[in-house]
Parts: C-alpha cells; structure tokens; sequence
C-alpha cells in the first residue's frame, strides 16, 4: 500500500537526513507535459512522505530528475544538471538522487549514470512514478544504487488514487492515457514509454469534475496520441465520446488536449469540437513533413494531402479555428526540394505556432539506422529558412486579430501590476491591461488593440 511506504518514509526521515524541522525535495523535470504530469504526481507522493519542496539545490535533502530522451539535447541538458549534482553530493553526503522518467528506460542510460555519475541513489524507468514511495523506501534502506525499468504493459493505470500536487490553480492537466503503439520510424517514445493504456472512463470525468468543483478553470487532456483513446478498452468509448461527456460536465471552463495524431484525427471528433460548450477552437496537431516521401519513411501513416484536407475540414466547422504544429526538418535523406514541400503546407495550413526541429538520432529506432548524407549546417540552414517564413505568417495572423473582441482566460500577472498574461480560445498569449487587481482566473471580454510577433495586446471591454 502507498500510504504505509509514505509513512515510512516519514518515520525515517530523521535517521537519514538528521532531524530538523523541514525535509526539502527539489523536482527538476524534462521534457513534455507528460512529464510534468507524472512530476506532479511524484510531488504529491513526496508531500505525503513528508517533504516540502525548495528550487535551492542547495537547501535540497532530495533531488528528484524527472528525464526526457525525446532529442540528443534534452538528454545532455540533464546530463549537465547532473554533473553539478556531484559537487552538491559532495558537500551534502546526506542528499539523495533520483533519476526517474524516460532517459533510464535505456539501458544504456543507466549503464552510463553508474559508471559516470556513481553517487545517484536511484534510478527509475517511466513506470514507477506510481509507485515512487516503495522505491524511495527501498533506496533509503541500500548502500547501493538501486534500478527498476519494467514496464508492465498490462492495461493498469494505477495513478487513480495517487495524491497530486498541482503546480497551477487556474489550469489542471489530466492524463487520459499513457504509452504510444504508432512507432514513427524517429521516435524513442514507443520504447520509453511502453503501449497505450487508457484510463477508466469514470475515473477520468471524476477527476475533471473534482477540478472544475475546485474552481479550475482549463483542463488539458494529456496523451501521446489522444485520439487513440479508448482503443484499448472494452467500452466502445473513443475520445469523441469521452470529449462528449466531458462537455457534459456544468460549470465554466476551457477544455483543451493534446497530442492529437492527424491519421486519428475523425470528423466525429471535429463534429464533436464543432458542438461543445466547453472544448476550445484549438489543436495541436503535429504534421512533422509536408513531403509524402518523408511521411511514409516516417511511418506517419497519412498524406499531405489527407493532412490537408482534415484541416480545411476542422477550419470550416470551428469558427476561428487556431493550429500549431511540430515539424522535423532535415529527417534522414530529406531533400532541399522535399523541405520545400513542408514550407508550402506550412504557407497553406498558417499554424500560429510551430515547433520545429533538426532530427536527431535516436539508437533503436528505424531512423538511427537510415542514410544521413545531409550535413548538419545544411539542415541548421533549412530550420532558419523555416523559421523566417513562419515569422511572417505569425505576424499577418496576429494582426488580423486586431479590433476583434475575445474572451480569454487570465492566467498569469506580470512584473507591472496592471499587466496580466492571458491566453485566448484558440491558445493565443494575450498580454491584458486591468485596472482591477482580482482578474486571475477569471474570463474577461477584451478587445484587442495591437500585436507583436508573440504576443496580442488587449484591454477589458467595459461591462
Ligand atoms: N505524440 C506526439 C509527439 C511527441 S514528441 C505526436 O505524435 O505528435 C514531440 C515532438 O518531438 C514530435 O512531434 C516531433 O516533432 C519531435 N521529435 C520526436 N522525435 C524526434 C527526433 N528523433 N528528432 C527530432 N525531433 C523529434
Ligand atoms: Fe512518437 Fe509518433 Fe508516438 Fe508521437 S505518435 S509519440 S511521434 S511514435
Ligand atoms: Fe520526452 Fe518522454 Fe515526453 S521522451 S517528450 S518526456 S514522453
């Protein structure tokens, strides 16, 4: 049971870290919402162990990394934060280190930290967020460093009852399902995080229906694929349904989700966009090439054509439909004339967003084994490129909110007092000028005034 390994973390507490009034635990996660959301998780167990919780790396008895393997990048990132670690280690015998989530489902990863970084405690495969406190307890009792990267595939979704500490009060993400079958040829996903389990149904609108009593006002509905949902189980409830339902629920809040995969993407779940109270004119749907070629050796399993067809579908049924996208420039093999493919879809579909990025190599993966003859500079030169066409296409399309009125969702204050970050339907940074002071989490009517390449400019509409 969760609730005794929290209670023996308590009572040991003292032993290991000498008594004194407060045990501090600093989480430092990598990586996608996803993983905030198992950091979450992670907290709240820890809160129920009996931490608090600091930013001082130095003030921490704990330090918990919460890792992602998705690029070369991310993983030197943690590696560097690591590596500082040790200094820490070595004025603090006492601090305990946790390397959890996606980086030491690779076993190589893990040979890595042990031969490298010795003085990490623990190390934890994607899993074991779920059941953090056992393994925490285990460590506590080991001179040696202890290692778990089973992933069980069994359907299970044991987070149900696992306490949370939310970071945010105004927005709660909740993870509907976990895992991803689609194994496009770059991605280290599939390895790391195991196939797709959805959560119950019921268990999932009791929780939404918890936040939105709490007074949450956005809820994210977190997968790798979120239209995959429900595939697995044996209810015939596919994520329109489970959106339908969710929309059911009274109360006035945003629902967003994310990631949607565009070969799941049906016009049932636009219809069903099209027809809610509650869900906003917003998706995320990462087309990563506009190239057929590039698509099938990536094993996106949809055209550009059929990509661009979903689209014009969603924008002529949700009014002021807004899109962002991931692209991958320079996939092994790509050509200057296949970039330009994605260039033009990115002109057609005018994403306000995208995140783009330079392959990297992932071991394991079909890609890792694929000819690479393009030079790095090249593909640094093609993300530019990139990058400089989206500019202009964020401008025009920011500008054209200009004189609009909009509802948004106060989020966050700013250094100036009568300055607040606000986001709009379609997920768009609104910068807000109020004169009142008690404008979080609220929705405010405002009229938009000006725009910059990152942000749109609006002040309240007098009631
Ligand atoms: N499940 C989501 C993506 C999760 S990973 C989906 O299917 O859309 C987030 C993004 O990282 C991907 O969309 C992709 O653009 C990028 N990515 C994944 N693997 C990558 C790699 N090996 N190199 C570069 N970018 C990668
Ligand atoms: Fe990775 Fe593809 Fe799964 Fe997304 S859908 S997580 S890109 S394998
Ligand atoms: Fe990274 Fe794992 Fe998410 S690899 S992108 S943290 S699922």
């Amino acid at each position: 049971m969760l609730e005794n390994y929290s209670d023996l973390i308590k009572d040991a507490l003292p032993k290991k870290f000498g008594v004194k009034g407060k045990y501090l635990a600093l989480v430092k996660t990598f990586g996608c919402q996803q993983n905030f959301a198992d950091s979450e998780r992670i907290c709240g167990i820890l809160k129920e162990s009996g931490f608090d919780f600091t930013e001082d790396e130095n003030k921490a008895d704990l330090i918990v990394f919460n890792t992602c393997a998705i690029r070369k990048h991310a993983e030197d990132r943690f590696f560097a934060f690591l590596g500082n670690t040790k200094k820490l280690k070595r004025s603090n015998k006492n601090l305990v280190v946790v390397v959890c989530g996606c980086m030491p489902q690779k076993e190589e990863i893990f040979n890595k930290i042990k031969t490298t970084f010795p003085f990490v405690d623990l190390v934890l495969g994607t899993d074991y967020f779920r059941v953090f406190s056992k393994f925490l307890y285990k460590s506590f009792k080991s001179k040696n460093m202890l290692y778990f990267n089973e992933i069980k595939n069994d359907g299970i979704c044991a987070d149900d009852s696992l306490p949370v500490k939310r970071t945010d009060k105004i927005k709660a993400s909740v993870p509907i399902m976990y895992g991803c079958n689609n194994f496009c040829s770059y991605c280290i996903v599939p390895y790391v995080r195991g196939r797709e389990r959805s959560r119950d149904l019921f268990k999932i609108l009791d929780e939404v229906k918890g936040l939105v009593g709490k007074g949450y006002k956005e809820i994210l509905l977190l997968g790798q694929n979120v239209n995959s949902y429900g595939k697995d189980l044996k209810n015939n409830i596919n994520f329109s349904e489970l959106l339908k339902r969710i929309d059911e629920i009274e109360g006035d809040f945003w629902v967003r989700f994310m990631t949607s995969n565009p070969k799941d993407v049906t016009k049932e779940l636009i219809d069903t966009m099209a027809n809610s109270k509650h869900i906003t004119p917003y998706m995320h749907l990462p087309v990563q090439s506009g190239n057929n070629r590039v698509l099938k050796i990536m094993n996106r399993k949809y055209t550009k054509e059929q990509y661009e067809e979903i689209v014009e579908y969603a924008k002529s049924k949700i009014p002021g439909l807004c899109l962002s996208t991931d692209i991958i420039v320079g996939f092994p093999g790509e050509t200057e004339k296949e970039f330009l493919d994605t260039v033009d879809l990115v002109k057609k579909v005018k994403f306000f967003l995208i995140y783009s990025f330079i392959f990297s190599k992932r071991e394991g993966t079909l890609a890792a084994k694929m000819d690479d003859p393009v030079p790095y500079k090249e593909k640094s030169r093609r993300l530019r490129y990139l990058l400089e066409v989206q500019k202009n296409i964020t401008d025009n399309l920011f500008a054209s909110f200009v004189g609009s009125t909009q509802r948004v969702l106060v989020e966050e204050g700013s250094e100036r007092p009568e300055v607040f970050l606000a986001r709009t339907p379609g997920n768009i940074l609104t910068k807000v000028y109020s004169k009142e002071k008690e404008i979080l989490g609220k929705f405010l009517k405002i009229k938009i005034l000006s725009s910059t390449r990152t942000y749109l400019e609006g002040e309240e509409v007098q009631k």
